[in-house]
Protein backbone atom coordinates (compact mmCIF):
# COMPACT_ATOMS: atom_id res chain seq x y z
CA UNK A 1 0.00 0.00 0.00
CA UNK A 2 1.64 2.91 -1.19
CA UNK A 3 0.33 6.31 0.32
CA UNK A 4 -0.09 9.66 -1.50
CA UNK A 5 3.07 10.94 -0.31
CA UNK A 6 4.93 8.18 -1.41
CA UNK A 7 3.00 8.18 -5.31
CA UNK A 8 3.64 12.20 -5.24
CA UNK A 9 7.94 11.17 -4.59
CA UNK A 10 7.54 8.70 -6.86
CA UNK A 11 6.29 11.02 -10.00
CA UNK A 12 8.85 13.87 -8.73
CA UNK A 13 11.69 11.13 -9.15
CA UNK A 14 10.10 9.56 -12.34
CA UNK A 15 9.75 13.10 -13.84
CA UNK A 16 13.86 13.69 -12.90
CA UNK A 17 14.72 10.11 -13.83
CA UNK A 18 13.03 10.00 -17.66
CA UNK A 19 14.67 13.69 -18.46
CA UNK A 20 18.17 11.68 -18.03
CA UNK A 21 17.18 9.82 -20.95
CA UNK A 22 17.00 11.80 -24.41
CA UNK A 23 17.87 9.20 -26.86
CA UNK A 24 20.64 10.12 -29.23
CA UNK A 25 20.54 8.97 -33.22
CA UNK A 26 22.23 6.33 -34.26
CA UNK A 27 25.08 4.69 -32.77
CA UNK A 28 24.07 5.12 -29.87
CA UNK A 29 20.26 4.88 -29.96
CA UNK A 30 20.46 1.31 -28.65
CA UNK A 31 22.16 1.85 -25.78
CA UNK A 32 20.26 4.56 -24.40
CA UNK A 33 16.94 2.51 -25.38
CA UNK A 34 18.70 -0.17 -22.72
CA UNK A 35 19.29 2.50 -20.56
CA UNK A 36 15.65 3.87 -20.66
CA UNK A 37 14.30 0.65 -20.71
CA UNK A 38 15.77 -0.61 -17.31
CA UNK A 39 15.35 2.28 -15.27
CA UNK A 40 11.60 3.83 -16.19
CA UNK A 41 10.12 0.68 -15.62
CA UNK A 42 7.73 0.91 -12.43
CA UNK A 43 10.18 0.18 -9.85
CA UNK A 44 8.99 1.33 -6.36
CA UNK A 45 11.60 3.79 -5.98
CA UNK A 46 12.10 2.89 -2.20
CA UNK A 47 15.24 4.68 -2.50
CA UNK A 48 14.26 7.99 -4.01
CA UNK A 49 12.09 7.67 -1.65
CA UNK A 50 14.35 7.61 1.39
CA UNK A 51 16.41 10.05 -0.05
CA UNK A 52 13.40 12.76 0.02
CA UNK A 53 11.93 11.64 3.29
CA UNK A 54 15.24 11.92 5.03
CA UNK A 55 15.86 15.34 3.54
CA UNK A 56 12.15 16.64 4.42
CA UNK A 57 13.00 15.28 7.94
CA UNK A 58 15.65 17.09 8.70
CA UNK A 59 13.85 20.85 7.58
CA UNK A 60 14.83 20.50 3.61
CA UNK A 61 13.97 20.89 0.79
CA UNK A 62 13.18 18.01 -1.86
CA UNK A 63 13.51 20.07 -4.61
CA UNK A 64 17.34 20.17 -3.84
CA UNK A 65 17.48 16.08 -3.51
CA UNK A 66 16.55 15.80 -6.89
CA UNK A 67 19.96 14.68 -7.82
CA UNK A 68 20.74 12.43 -4.82
CA UNK A 69 17.29 10.60 -5.76
CA UNK A 70 18.16 9.84 -8.98
CA UNK A 71 21.57 8.58 -8.04
CA UNK A 72 20.67 6.72 -5.75
CA UNK A 73 17.70 4.85 -7.91
CA UNK A 74 20.54 4.68 -10.92
CA UNK A 75 22.70 2.52 -9.26
CA UNK A 76 19.80 0.22 -7.79
CA UNK A 77 18.66 0.18 -11.51
CA UNK A 78 21.96 -1.11 -12.71
CA UNK A 79 22.91 -3.76 -9.98
CA UNK A 80 19.18 -5.39 -10.92
CA UNK A 81 20.51 -5.32 -14.68
CA UNK A 82 23.44 -6.88 -13.51
CA UNK A 83 21.90 -9.25 -11.12
CA UNK A 84 19.50 -10.72 -13.33
CA UNK A 85 22.52 -11.61 -16.31
CA UNK A 86 22.89 -15.73 -16.86
CA UNK A 87 26.10 -15.42 -14.87
CA UNK A 88 24.32 -14.18 -11.64
CA UNK A 89 21.23 -14.63 -11.02
CA UNK A 90 19.60 -15.17 -14.47
CA UNK A 91 16.50 -13.82 -14.21
CA UNK A 92 13.76 -13.52 -17.07
CA UNK A 93 11.28 -11.49 -15.63
CA UNK A 94 11.49 -7.96 -13.75
CA UNK A 95 9.32 -4.97 -13.19
CA UNK A 96 6.83 -7.52 -14.52
CA UNK A 97 8.74 -7.13 -17.79
CA UNK A 98 11.89 -9.29 -19.56
CA UNK A 99 14.93 -8.48 -18.03
CA UNK A 100 16.96 -6.08 -19.92
CA UNK A 101 19.50 -8.80 -21.23
CA UNK A 102 16.04 -10.62 -22.56
CA UNK A 103 14.54 -7.38 -23.78
CA UNK A 104 18.00 -6.26 -25.97
CA UNK A 105 21.16 -8.79 -25.69
CA UNK A 106 23.27 -9.97 -23.14
CA UNK A 107 26.03 -7.19 -24.03
CA UNK A 108 23.89 -4.51 -24.02
CA UNK A 109 22.52 -5.26 -20.48
CA UNK A 110 26.15 -5.10 -19.60
CA UNK A 111 26.39 -1.94 -20.92
CA UNK A 112 23.06 0.02 -20.25
CA UNK A 113 24.68 -1.40 -16.39
CA UNK A 114 27.80 0.15 -16.77
CA UNK A 115 26.42 3.60 -17.91
CA UNK A 116 23.72 3.97 -15.59
CA UNK A 117 26.02 3.70 -12.79
CA UNK A 118 28.67 6.20 -14.55
CA UNK A 119 25.70 8.79 -15.02
CA UNK A 120 24.87 8.56 -11.28
CA UNK A 121 27.82 10.19 -10.31
CA UNK A 122 27.91 12.16 -13.20
CA UNK A 123 24.57 13.62 -12.22
CA UNK A 124 26.35 14.15 -8.24
CA UNK A 125 28.87 16.22 -9.56
CA UNK A 126 26.79 18.34 -11.45
CA UNK A 127 26.13 21.32 -9.68
CA UNK A 128 22.74 21.77 -12.10
CA UNK A 129 21.22 18.81 -11.19
CA UNK A 130 22.70 18.72 -7.46
CA UNK A 131 22.53 21.66 -6.50
CA UNK A 132 24.90 21.73 -3.42
CA UNK A 133 28.28 23.34 -2.68
CA UNK A 134 31.22 21.28 -3.59
CA UNK A 135 31.91 19.56 -0.31
CA UNK A 136 28.53 17.93 -0.18
CA UNK A 137 28.38 17.06 -3.25
CA UNK A 138 31.85 15.50 -2.67
CA UNK A 139 30.43 13.90 0.31
CA UNK A 140 27.26 12.45 -1.35
CA UNK A 141 29.88 10.72 -4.00
CA UNK A 142 32.08 9.27 -1.43
CA UNK A 143 29.08 7.79 0.56
CA UNK A 144 27.71 6.49 -2.80
CA UNK A 145 30.65 5.35 -4.28
CA UNK A 146 31.47 3.30 -1.01
CA UNK A 147 28.00 2.11 -0.75
CA UNK A 148 27.91 0.26 -4.49
CA UNK A 149 31.62 -0.86 -4.19
CA UNK A 150 33.34 -3.64 -3.38
CA UNK A 151 32.45 -2.57 0.77
CA UNK A 152 28.94 -2.67 0.03
CA UNK A 153 26.50 -3.30 -2.87
CA UNK A 154 29.16 -5.28 -5.12
CA UNK A 155 30.97 -7.19 -2.11
CA UNK A 156 27.43 -8.18 -0.98
CA UNK A 157 26.93 -9.88 -4.55
CA UNK A 158 30.23 -11.20 -4.56
CA UNK A 159 29.08 -13.01 -0.87
CA UNK A 160 26.02 -13.73 -2.88
CA UNK A 161 27.30 -15.94 -5.95
CA UNK A 162 30.26 -17.42 -3.50
CA UNK A 163 27.16 -18.77 -1.20
CA UNK A 164 25.36 -20.93 -3.29
CA UNK A 165 24.74 -24.11 -1.80
CA UNK A 166 26.54 -22.90 1.26
CA UNK A 167 24.70 -22.70 4.64
CA UNK A 168 25.73 -19.67 6.10
CA UNK A 169 25.34 -18.91 9.61
CA UNK A 170 23.42 -15.99 11.01
CA UNK A 171 26.56 -13.70 10.81
CA UNK A 172 27.32 -14.82 7.82
CA UNK A 173 24.17 -14.47 6.32
CA UNK A 174 23.52 -10.64 7.79
CA UNK A 175 26.66 -9.83 6.89
CA UNK A 176 25.88 -10.39 2.84
CA UNK A 177 22.60 -8.72 3.09
CA UNK A 178 24.13 -6.02 4.51
CA UNK A 179 26.52 -5.15 1.71
CA UNK A 180 24.51 -6.06 -1.16
CA UNK A 181 20.94 -4.38 -0.42
CA UNK A 182 21.65 -2.45 3.47
CA UNK A 183 24.27 -0.35 1.75
CA UNK A 184 22.86 1.25 -0.24
CA UNK A 185 19.64 1.92 1.62
CA UNK A 186 21.66 3.35 4.03
CA UNK A 187 23.44 5.61 1.46
CA UNK A 188 20.00 7.24 0.07
CA UNK A 189 19.14 8.02 3.73
CA UNK A 190 22.71 9.94 4.10
CA UNK A 191 22.30 11.70 0.35
CA UNK A 192 18.97 12.96 1.95
CA UNK A 193 20.28 14.07 5.09
CA UNK A 194 23.41 15.82 3.53
CA UNK A 195 20.74 17.41 0.81
CA UNK A 196 18.75 18.93 3.46
CA UNK A 197 22.00 21.13 4.44
CA UNK A 198 21.00 20.64 7.90
CA UNK A 199 23.20 17.38 8.85
CA UNK A 200 24.19 17.65 12.37
CA UNK A 201 26.33 14.65 13.69
CA UNK A 202 23.50 13.32 16.19
CA UNK A 203 21.07 13.79 13.31
CA UNK A 204 23.15 11.70 10.73
CA UNK A 205 24.00 9.01 13.43
CA UNK A 206 20.45 8.64 14.14
CA UNK A 207 19.15 8.29 10.67
CA UNK A 208 22.20 5.87 10.37
CA UNK A 209 20.79 3.20 12.94
CA UNK A 210 17.19 3.87 11.23
CA UNK A 211 18.86 3.32 7.97
CA UNK A 212 20.84 -0.20 9.14
CA UNK A 213 17.98 -1.41 10.21
CA UNK A 214 15.19 -0.75 7.31
CA UNK A 215 18.43 -1.63 5.12
CA UNK A 216 18.54 -5.34 6.70
CA UNK A 217 14.89 -5.55 6.94
CA UNK A 218 14.07 -4.63 3.24
CA UNK A 219 16.70 -8.00 2.55
CA UNK A 220 14.66 -10.14 4.62
CA UNK A 221 11.00 -9.60 3.44
CA UNK A 222 12.95 -9.38 0.05
CA UNK A 223 13.59 -12.95 0.88
CA UNK A 224 10.01 -13.98 2.85
CA UNK A 225 8.56 -12.23 -0.33
CA UNK A 226 10.79 -15.21 -2.60
CA UNK A 227 9.16 -17.68 -0.51
CA UNK A 228 5.12 -16.82 -0.11
CA UNK A 229 4.26 -14.15 -2.88
CA UNK A 230 3.29 -14.80 -6.79
CA UNK A 231 5.34 -14.02 -9.57
CA UNK A 232 2.35 -11.28 -11.10
CA UNK A 233 2.77 -9.98 -7.95
CA UNK A 234 6.20 -9.75 -7.17
CA UNK A 235 6.80 -8.37 -11.03
CA UNK A 236 9.59 -10.87 -11.09
CA UNK A 237 10.01 -14.35 -10.83
CA UNK A 238 8.96 -16.30 -7.13
CA UNK A 239 10.64 -19.32 -5.39
CA UNK A 240 14.25 -18.67 -7.76
CA UNK A 241 16.26 -18.54 -4.06
CA UNK A 242 15.48 -22.01 -3.62
CA UNK A 243 15.61 -22.64 -6.80
CA UNK A 244 18.83 -21.50 -6.89
CA UNK A 245 19.80 -22.93 -3.34
CA UNK A 246 20.59 -19.65 -2.13
CA UNK A 247 20.99 -18.92 2.10
CA UNK A 248 18.40 -16.78 3.09
CA UNK A 249 16.37 -15.98 6.28
CA UNK A 250 13.54 -18.13 5.54
CA UNK A 251 15.62 -20.61 4.46
CA UNK A 252 18.21 -20.44 8.10
CA UNK A 253 15.12 -19.40 10.97
CA UNK A 254 11.74 -20.27 8.86
CA UNK A 255 9.07 -18.28 7.40
CA UNK A 256 7.68 -17.19 11.05
CA UNK A 257 11.28 -16.19 12.51
CA UNK A 258 12.00 -14.68 9.47
CA UNK A 259 9.19 -12.08 9.76
CA UNK A 260 9.36 -11.45 13.08
CA UNK A 261 13.06 -10.30 12.54
CA UNK A 262 11.61 -8.21 10.08
CA UNK A 263 9.22 -6.56 12.55
CA UNK A 264 11.72 -6.14 15.14
CA UNK A 265 14.24 -4.87 12.90
CA UNK A 266 11.40 -2.42 12.04
CA UNK A 267 10.93 -1.42 15.75
CA UNK A 268 14.93 -0.78 16.20
CA UNK A 269 14.16 1.73 13.20
CA UNK A 270 11.31 3.81 14.93
CA UNK A 271 13.44 3.81 18.20
CA UNK A 272 15.76 5.53 16.44
CA UNK A 273 13.98 8.09 14.82
CA UNK A 274 11.87 9.09 17.91
CA UNK A 275 13.12 12.03 18.68
CA UNK A 276 13.65 13.50 14.95
CA UNK A 277 9.66 14.80 15.19
CA UNK A 278 6.38 15.22 13.07
CA UNK A 279 8.98 15.99 9.81
CA UNK A 280 10.17 12.14 10.28
CA UNK A 281 6.58 10.96 9.66
CA UNK A 282 7.62 10.02 6.02
CA UNK A 283 10.16 7.67 7.32
CA UNK A 284 8.55 6.34 9.64
CA UNK A 285 5.31 4.86 7.11
CA UNK A 286 8.17 4.21 4.76
CA UNK A 287 9.98 1.83 7.72
CA UNK A 288 6.52 0.27 8.18
CA UNK A 289 6.00 -0.30 4.58
CA UNK A 290 9.64 -1.91 3.84
CA UNK A 291 7.96 -4.76 5.94
CA UNK A 292 4.68 -4.77 4.96
CA UNK A 293 4.63 -4.45 1.13
CA UNK A 294 3.57 -7.69 -1.19
CA UNK A 295 6.11 -6.63 -3.81
C1 LIG B 1 14.94 -5.63 -5.36
O1 LIG B 1 14.77 -4.30 -5.00
C2 LIG B 1 16.34 -6.04 -5.16
C3 LIG B 1 16.82 -5.96 -3.79
C4 LIG B 1 17.82 -5.22 -3.46
C5 LIG B 1 16.20 -6.77 -2.76
P1 LIG B 1 13.35 -3.60 -5.01
O2 LIG B 1 12.34 -4.49 -4.34
O3 LIG B 1 13.50 -2.22 -4.47
O4 LIG B 1 13.00 -3.56 -6.55
P2 LIG B 1 12.24 -2.46 -7.44
O5 LIG B 1 13.18 -1.31 -7.57
O6 LIG B 1 10.97 -2.05 -6.76
O7 LIG B 1 12.00 -3.16 -8.74
C1 LIG C 1 19.73 -8.41 -5.20
O1 LIG C 1 19.26 -9.37 -4.35
C2 LIG C 1 20.47 -7.38 -4.54
C3 LIG C 1 21.10 -6.49 -5.53
C4 LIG C 1 22.15 -5.84 -5.21
C5 LIG C 1 20.57 -6.33 -6.89
P1 LIG C 1 18.28 -10.43 -5.03
O2 LIG C 1 18.98 -11.19 -6.08
O3 LIG C 1 17.58 -11.16 -3.95
O4 LIG C 1 17.23 -9.43 -5.73
P2 LIG C 1 15.99 -9.92 -6.59
O5 LIG C 1 15.19 -10.83 -5.70
O6 LIG C 1 16.53 -10.59 -7.81
O7 LIG C 1 15.25 -8.64 -6.90
MG1 LIG D 1 20.90 -11.77 -6.55
MG1 LIG E 1 18.21 -11.67 -8.08
MG1 LIG F 1 15.52 -11.64 -3.91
Amino acid sequence: MISSYQARCQQRVDAALDALFIAPLAPLERLYQAMRYSVVNGGKRVRPLLVYAACEALGGDVARADGAACAVELIHAYSLVHDDLPAMDDDDLRRGQPTTHIAFDEASAILAGDALQALAFEVLADAQRNPHDAETRLAMIASLGHAAGPAGMVGGQAIDLGSVGIRLDQTALETMHRHKTGALIEASVRLGALASGRADPAALAALRIYARAIGLAFQVQDDILDVESDTATLGKTQGKDQAHDKPTYPSLLGLDEAKAYALKLRDQALLAIANLGESAEPLRALARYIVERRS
